[in-house]
């Protein structure tokens, strides 16, 4: 769907949907929250962050914005982020309050409570001592959704460490360049993880990706491999580098004195596709970071910790991972579900399953998995009881109304509120959303921003477009879970975010947005070359330069084209060089392409679609013109060609493409 029809398209949607007065008067959050932040906005933060986290030092400086756009929040406090999420609950006398509801694919479970959970972690903590990891080192983290890789996030945390998860999807070359990187002292994996019903291994990419790496001129950095066991799958073993976790944490001290950092003190590193090739450490830190996450976390869902059973899909390699499955609810003690594998195995029932069986109460996933629900047929949630369910969540993705109100009716019976939050890997929290028990929703719009963030559409030169018209979403004022750079590259964070609106001092966030009459804000996805495809961020760039490196290719453009069911699609455009095509045809090369692609980066940027052609279009001076592809791969009539160099080239390559 074109940006027009999209626009068209949501403006017919006029169907709203007030919060119950059952579900009002019970709600955690209420209208005096907008009142108090709008009042005193840093006083609003200072109060949330004193009220939902345990600081060793209190702070006395809210922000300091001296030095823009690099931040500081709660700068002269101290605090244990894992204490926040775990010591802290035991000590207040919910130790057996289950904090991990787990299940694994093939069946298995575990119930990990907070006392099993800290008791972990802090001896993970010890053994990350003894391998002289500590402040400031960092540990990349490869592992399965399983309940280590909670323990492993905390415990690097815990011990003033840096982590760097890598989902484990990405390719042995991925998790090289992320490893490289960051200058990672340790790497956390397990043999393998459960997927679709068979183990998928993980450790022969951690050993591919540190493999022979002397010769390359790089200066190793790992010192040691912790590999869990999970999928019993066979694994090499370097006698020298490889440590069991079962060798090692179970025997390791369950004291562990969780010693306070500073607030600004790094807590991790995510990895995320930008418009060049080189995918963007993006850094986060600790005080303002878990303020955010908690406050959101309890806000938005409306969390009551002692009766709600939560459950979020994302997979602990994605931000949405980090701040929805690990740091906020556990900062704010609640329940949840960690599940392993996918959402078809054994069949397409399974998460249905799984929240009958835990009777889950706030579930929240992503728009590309409801759409994907959508086509099995409604049969399927419906042969299982769902009534446990009182908030639904929505994340990664415009969620387009039909998808809004199927997932309302067929999921949350009718009554439950959809949240539809709008947020980043950069703003480490959500930022855009509607408030359960407050707000009236409309299907297809993530609406307001949260009490305490300040957001606008603005045009081009800056200025606010106002109600009723569209232009690019902007970040107005600083907030505490954003992030505090790029990872070892300052001027690329000055220059991706702040640059374009350097005048007024706006966050460019990149997202084309709308007003409506009413003021609320309707996301109309990326306007850079980042793709969004299930919902996981994909860099055009990123994937044509994979695609060149190929030895049959000569040229490379890569377009993201709408899709029915993951939102959008890799589309390539693929010139190969003469000599190849003389010696080998193009017979199979598509698909050899494509298996490229999957080697290089991983699965999840296998382009859908790869067609050869002689030429790309481009302007005289040599710019790839990535929307007559994309009006191409989207089967429309090519739009206008006049600044082409060579205009007769669209109508050459719709006819390939047919
Ligand atoms: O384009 C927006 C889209 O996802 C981008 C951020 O991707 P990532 O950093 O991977 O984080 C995803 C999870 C927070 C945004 O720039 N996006 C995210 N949530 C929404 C959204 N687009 C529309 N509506 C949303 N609710």
């Amino acid at each position: 769907m074109s940006a027009e029809n999209t626009i068209d398209h949501l403006l017919d949607e006029t169907r709203r949907f007030a919060p119950s007065p059952e579900f009002a008067a019970a709600a955690i959050a209420g209208p005096e929250l907008y009142e108090k932040a709008q009042a005193d906005r840093e006083g609003f933060w200072a109060a949330q962050s004193r009220e939902l986290l345990h600081w060793s030092t209190p702070f006395t400086q809210t922000l300091d914005w001296s030095n823009p756009p690099f931040a500081k929040w709660f700068a002269d406090g101290e605090l244990n982020v894992a204490y926040n999420c775990l010591d802290r609950h035991v000590e207040a006398g919910n130790g057996d309050r289950v904090a991990l509801l787990w299940e694994g694919e093939p069946g298995d479970a575990r119930r990990i409570t907070y006392a099993e959970l800290t008791d972990e972690v802090k001896r993970l903590a010890n053994v990350l001592e003894d391998l002289g990891v500590g402040e400031g080192d960092r540990v990349a983290i490869y592992l399965p959704m399983i309940p280590e890789a909670v323990a492993s996030m905390l415990a690097v945390a815990r011990v003033g460490a840096i982590h760097s998860v890598i989902f484990g999807g990405f390719s042995a070359d991925s998790l090289r360049s992320r490893i490289d990187d960051a200058g990672a002292k340790l790497v956390i994996t397990a043999d393998g993880g459960w997927r679709k019903g068979k183990v998928s291994p993980l450790k022969p990419a951690v050993d591919q990706a540190l493999a022979d790496r002397n010769g390359q001129g790089v200066q190793e950095t790992v010192e040691h491999v912790l590999v869990v066991k999970r999928g019993d799958n066979e694994v090499d073993w370097d006698a020298e580098r490889d440590l069991w976790y079962h060798d090692l944490v179970p025997q390791a001290s369950n004291e562990h004195e969780a010693r306070a950092f500073a607030a600004e003190t790094p807590l991790f590193i995510l990895y995320t596709s930008g418009t060049t090739g080189k995918p963007k450490g993006i850094l986060h830190t600790s005080g303002g970071y878990l303020t955010q996450a908690a406050y959101t976390h309890r806000n938005v869902f409306d969390l009551h910790p002692e009766t709600d059973v939560y459950w979020c899909t994302a997979d602990i390699g994605w931000i949405t991972g980090h701040s929805y499955v690990v740091y906020g609810p556990l900062a704010n003690g609640a329940t949840q579900v960690l599940y392993e594998g996918t959402p078809e195995h054994p069949e397409p029932g399974r998460w249905w399953d799984v929240i009958e069986k835990y009777g889950v109460t706030i579930f929240y996933t992503a728009p590309t998995a409801i759409r994907s629900f959508m086509k099995q047929g409604r049969q399927i949630p419906q042969a299982r009881d769902l009534s446990s369910l009182r908030v639904l969540g929505s994340v990664g993705e415009p969620i387009n109304p039909e998808a809004w109100i199927w997932y309302r009716e067929v999921i949350g019976a009718g009554t439950t509120p959809i949240v539809d939050t709008w947020w980043q890997t950069e703003t480490g929290a959500i930022m855009v959303s509607a408030l359960p028990g407050v707000t009236e929703t409309k299907p297809g719009s993530a609406q307001v921003p949260l009490p305490g963030i300040s957001i606008d559409v603005v045009g081009e030169d800056g200025s606010p477009v106002g109600n009723d018209a569209g232009g690019l979403l902007v970040i107005t004022e600083p907030w505490p879970s954003m992030l505090r750079g790029i990872w070892g590259d300052p001027e690329r964070y000055k220059e991706t975010y702040w640059d374009k609106f350097q005048d007024q001092g706006y966050y460019f966030a990149g997202d084309g947005a709308r007003l409506d009459e009413d003021g609320d804000i309707w996301l109309l996805g990326r306007v850079d070359d980042v793709m969004n495809v299930s919902g996981h961020r994909l860099s055009t760039a990123e994937i044509e330069s994979s695609l060149v490196a190929h030895e049959a290719t000569a040229e490379a453009a890569v377009v993201g084209a709408s899709d029915e069911t993951t939102g959008q699609a890799v589309v390539a455009f693929v010139i190969l060089k003469e000599s190849y095509l003389k010696e080998h045809g193009p017979e199979g090369l598509a698909n050899e392409l494509r298996a490229h692609v999957s080697t290089q980066i991983g699965a999840i940027a296998r382009p859908r679609d790869i067609y050869i052609v002689g030429e790309l279009p481009k302007t005289r001076s040599g710019k790839i013109m990535r929307r007559l592809l994309r009006d191409v791969a989207e089967g429309r009539e090519v739009g206008d060609t006049t600044t082409l160099a060579d205009t007769a080239v669209m109508s050459v390559i719709s006819a390939q493409v047919r």
